[in-house]
């Protein structure tokens, strides 16, 4: 009887464990979407301009993450004409002695829009 219950129990849990597996994934998937949404363009102006190298946007790198400086400069209106010239100049003594090298290779608009994507992040709290 014990056997015969296992065998006919096994069909079923199997499936459960598989519905279950998908509704994790989807869980997931869903909820990370949204962050890497309003992320995504952000992202691909940094791989695109090498930023990556030393950035990200929710982690410390060799540079800030951008959340931070996000924050850093919250209010400051004069602050996406300073970053952009600062993302084309390159710099250091804001965060410590580490030198942002200049980035002659990012067009005045991308320095820009960047400057503003990384202002307008919120961080995940
Ligand atoms: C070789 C490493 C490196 C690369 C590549 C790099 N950065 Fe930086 N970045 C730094 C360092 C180091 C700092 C901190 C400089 C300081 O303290 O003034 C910094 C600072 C910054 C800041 C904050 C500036 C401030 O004054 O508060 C921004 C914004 C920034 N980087 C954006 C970018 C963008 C956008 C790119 C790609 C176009 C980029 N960085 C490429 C290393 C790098």
């Amino acid at each position: 009887m014990v056997i015969m219950n296992t065998f006919a129990n096994r069909p079923d849990s199997s499936a459960l464990l598989r519905f279950c597996g998908f509704m994790l994934f989807a869980g997931l998937v869903c909820s990370t979407k949204p962050a890497f949404a309003e992320n995504d363009e952000l992202k691909k102006l940094m791989l695109s301009n090498n930023c990556m190298a030393c950035h990200m946007i929710d982690k410390r790198k060799y540079g800030p993450q951008f959340y931070e400086v996000a924050e850093k400069y919250a209010g400051d209106s004069a602050a996406v004409g300073k970053l952009a010239a600062k993302i084309k100049a390159g710099g250091t003594g804001v965060w410590g002695e580490d030198y942002m090298p200049p980035q002659p290779q990012v067009s005045d608009a991308d320095a820009k829009t960047i400057a503003q994507m990384i202002l307008a992040l919120k961080p995940a709290k």
